[in-house]
């Protein structure tokens, strides 16, 4: 099965063919950094209309990489949500106007579905598994059970980890996006220097909180000496930060695998996917914790972990083999979340 995939939910554009054997034919990313630089933020009127301007050509670059042509392929997958209502209507009228013209099965992905199914595309890891879901917008515990399967264990209460990062960079002067930024900064910097909250660590369940953290950086920030923090300063602060996210990771995942093992599904596997997954230092610190639970740790290459066409596309190829189809009255959802089951979380907003 042959798959074309289309990304659109942010400030990405991407498209990729992907084959059911796991090869990725071609894969492009366009990331509109530039245009929304000036704003400190992605402003979603612009983005949509950098998709628009976009995204034709990509998917024509991509096809051309593939050397296929659209009567070869055996569905169109397009991340339809959650996201900016703006660009997921790029992508969403896109991908029916290329399965209406060349009669092509249309698979409607929620984007968290391609974050959580993206390890199956770089290994063959067989379900369940329990998945820590990390990204600008979202920080989820959930048990995957399947295709369109979820159980959500815990979410976060107020910001989502990415947007901690992200914001935690603004405040040291980093630049957007901000996790690959605090992590270089890090990597020469004492994670111990400044004493930062770790919220809701020790107490029970799956659910996560960053608000305060992100405020216990602003108010570090504003008591250094200077007018303006040094490099000393910022690489410390930096690493003090990362090592705060992966206590708190590794506290609310720990009781999500005590929990998942109470399940008795018999599976031991945890899978951390999602932008901030491509982080070198929570990836070890996860792979420790689950080594010393008796999981074993797996998580997509970098690439596949920040926002890309693959994972969408590879998703479209699980459904679409599942006979899991879309039709042209499938409308775009700004909101979407995977377990519709889970109870909303207090104060956990748009973000659930
Ligand atoms: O999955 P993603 O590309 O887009 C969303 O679906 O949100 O995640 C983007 C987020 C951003 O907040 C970015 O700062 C964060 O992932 N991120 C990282 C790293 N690379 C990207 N966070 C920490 N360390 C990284 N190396
Ligand atoms: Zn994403």
């Amino acid at each position: 099965m042959i798959v074309l995939g289309i990304e659109t939910t942010c400030d990405e554009t991407a498209a990729a063919v992907v084959a059911g054997d796991r090869s990725v034919l071609a894969s492009l990313v366009f990331s509109q950094l530039a245009e929304h630089a000036p704003y400190g933020g992605v402003v979603p009127e612009i983005a949509a209309r950098a998709h628009l301007d976009r995204l034709d050509g990509m998917i024509a670059e991509a096809m051309a990489g593939s050397r296929l042509g659209f009567a070869e392929l055996d569905g169109v997958a397009v991340s339809a949500g959650p996201g900016l209502i703006g660009g997921l209507l790029v992508g969403l009228m896109t991908a029916k106007a290329i399965a209406l013209v060349h009669r092509t099965p249309l698979a409607a992905v929620n984007h968290l579905e391609g974050h959580a199914l993206s390890v199956r595309l770089s290994e063959n890891l067989p379900f369940p598994y329990l998945l820590l879901l990390v990204t600008g917008g979202h920080c989820q515990l959930l048990i995957v059970r399947g295709v369109a399967d979820y159980r959500r264990l815990g979410t976060t209460l107020d910001d989502a980890v990415g947007e901690a990062f992200d914001k935690a960079a603004k405040m040291l002067g980093l630049g957007y996006p901000g996790g690959p930024a605090i992590e270089r900064a890090a990597e020469n910097g004492d994670g111990e220097r400044f004493p930062l909250p770790r919220p809701l660590v020790g107490r029970a369940g799956c659910h996560f909180s960053f608000s305060g953290l992100k405020t216990a950086v602003r108010r570090t920030v504003e008591s250094l000496p200077g007018a303006s923090p040094t490099a000393e300063e910022i690489a410390d602060l930096a690493a003090s930060f990362q090592t705060a996210v992966g206590d708190v990771l590794c506290d609310r995942t720990a009781n999500a695998l005590a929990a998942f093992r109470g399940e008795a599904l018999g599976a031991r596997r945890l899978v951390i996917a999602g932008g901030v997954a491509a982080n070198a230092y929570l990836r070890a610190r996860l792979a420790a914790l689950a080594a010393a639970r008796g999981f074993d740790l797996y998580a997509p290459p970098a690439a596949l972990c920040t926002d890309n066409a693959a994972m969408i596309a590879w998703a479209g190829i699980e459904r679409l083999a599942l006979g899991l189809r879309d039709d042209m009255a499938f409308r775009a959802r700004a909101r979407w979340p995977l377990d519709p089951d889970a109870e909303p979380a207090l104060g956990a907003g748009v973000k659930a």
